[in-house]
């Protein structure tokens, strides 16, 4: 492992300057415009797994993005690693809040700050030169390698379970390997043993077939926009508890051993609101900052739509309103179940004063493994060779519906093996991904080949 190390710390900068050149591609995923780009990145990726000497790389095609598939196999009778990554992006919105161009990635203070730095370029682009080191220096990896770069995770990858379940056979493996996740803390590095589920809606009302005069109009008929708020305002309680009858029928309580672990990280929830400039915390109450966030199911307004909103004033009621709903599931909840549970809910509690329209979007299960795998123990050992540091273990609030896919259709473990920053920007302005856990991660992955191959 040595020789594989030093080859890492030797090319240290250059691996900056090649993490430029895959962010500088605005792969994002949810515009039209940039279908291209985002093809472009998937060939980009190609050529990349190609240099660093992986075999039979190609573009599967989808009916969406195309998948990069790429695999070493030359480790007889040693395990296989599936490696899951995504190449696409986010939406840059609101462009005028970043400090430097989304697709210029430019490194200040040790950060790089890109779209896509974190999530997820930067964090698939370390496993690409911790893989190059290997082969480099041994010509051969420790463990068998498959690798998957999806280009729709950032849109609900629609055509995933698909592809999976196409190719269950070429997918086979020992273990699957994701760093799509943000570590504890600076300098707590972490695995990551659980994430939530999500099911997400938009709601549309309908109250007249125009936007009326108020004075005219006012008080004959309901107002959209007030129907919305009284229908979004009985899904949740002031205790921040979700209103939806049988929405917890599921929910797996927290074990008082997580509980207690929990309670011993260094977790400052003064400092947590200060860095997000929250007045105050809010959340189910009962449930501490952490277990609300990775433990607990929400209810959550993802953006509202409706009526007059420029500049001055003008009197009218509008015709139309509209609300993105989404729901953060926890095990066991599932999915169709409380997709169910909502629409019957909003049929319930809406007025028949408008028309309403619920459509489901895109979502996925929740995810959990048992941390005393011997993967994830394995990953353990090697975030600690990388950073160290004993890593701790928690699970995440955000959601990566392929985890449960793998689980369920190809009977595999994930290790989720992040080294971004709670502070990393992801989906905001100023994305940025800190290099000092980059070059980290470089090495920690590189271990982690090593001390998977070890079982
Ligand atoms: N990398 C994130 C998932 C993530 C976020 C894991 C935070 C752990 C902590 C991923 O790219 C993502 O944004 N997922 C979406 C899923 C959705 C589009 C189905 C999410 O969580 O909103
Ligand atoms: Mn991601
Ligand atoms: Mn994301």
């Amino acid at each position: 492992m040595n020789n594989v190390i030093d080859f890492i710390n030797t090319h240290r900068d250059r691996y900056v300057d090649e993490l430029k050149q895959y962010l500088a591609i605005p792969s994002i995923s949810a515009l039209p415009e940039h279908k291209a780009d985002v093809r472009r990145t998937a060939e980009w990726s190609t050529e990349e797994m190609r240099r660093i000497g992986l075999q039979n790389v190609r573009l599967i095609e989808t009916p969406g993005f195309p998948v990069v598939y790429g695999d070493w196999l030359g480790a007889q009778g040693a395990p296989t690693i599936l490696f899951y990554g995504h190449y696409d992006v986010q939406p840059v919105d609101p462009l005028e809040l970043w400090e430097s161009p989304p697709f210029e990635a430019t490194v200040r203070d040790g950060e790089i700050y890109a779209r896509g730095a974190a999530d997820d370029k930067g964090q698939v682009f370390m496993h690409f030169k911790a893989i190059e080191a290997h082969l480099k220096q041994n010509g051969r990896l420790p463990v068998n390698m498959k690798i998957i770069l999806e280009g729709e995770e950032e849109v609900g990858s629609a055509n995933l379970d698909n592809f999976v379940k196409d190719h269950r056979d070429e997918l086979k493996a020992d273990v699957v390997v994701i760093s799509d996740s943000p570590m504890f803390d600076r300098g707590i590095p972490s695995i990551c043993y659980g994430l939530r589920g999500l099911v997400y809606f938009q709601i549309d009302l309908r109250g007249t077939k125009s936007d009326l005069h108020s004075g005219s109009f006012g008080g004959a008929v309901a107002n959209p926009a007030f129907v919305l708020a009284n229908v979004l305002a009985q899904m949740k309680d002031r205790g921040g508890h979700v209103k939806i009858p049988g929405f917890y029928d599921d929910v797996r309580e927290l074990r008082e051993e997580e509980r207690d672990q929990w309670k011993r990280l260094p977790f400052n929830e003064k400092r947590y609101a200060k860095e997000l400039g929250a007045p105050r915390l809010f959340g189910e109450t009962g449930y501490s900052t952490l277990e609300r966030v990775w433990a607990r199911p929400t209810f959550e307004v993802n953006g509202i739509l409706s009526g007059f909103t420029g500049e001055g004033a003008k009197t009218v009621i509008p015709a139309v309103a509209m609300a993105k709903v989404s729901m953060r599931l926890v095990p066991n909840q599932d999915p169709d179940k409380i997709a169910q549970l909502f629409e019957d809910h909003i049929k319930k509690v809406a007025p028949k004063t408008v028309d309403v329209k619920v459509t489901r979007m895109h979502g996925g299960k929740p995810w959990m493994t048992e941390f005393d795998n011997k993967f994830v123990q394995a990953a353990g050992r090697a975030i600690e060779k990388g950073f160290g540091k004993t890593p701790v273990f928690n699970r995440e609030g955000g959601s990566i519906p392929v985890v449960a896919t793998f689980q369920e259709i190809l009977g595999l473990p994930s290790v989720l093996f992040g080294v971004g920053l709670p502070d990393e920007n992801a989906h905001a302005p100023n994305e940025k991904l800190d290099l000092g856990n980059f070059h980290g991660g470089i090495i920690a992955s590189a271990y982690l080949y090593d001390e998977v191959a070890k079982g």
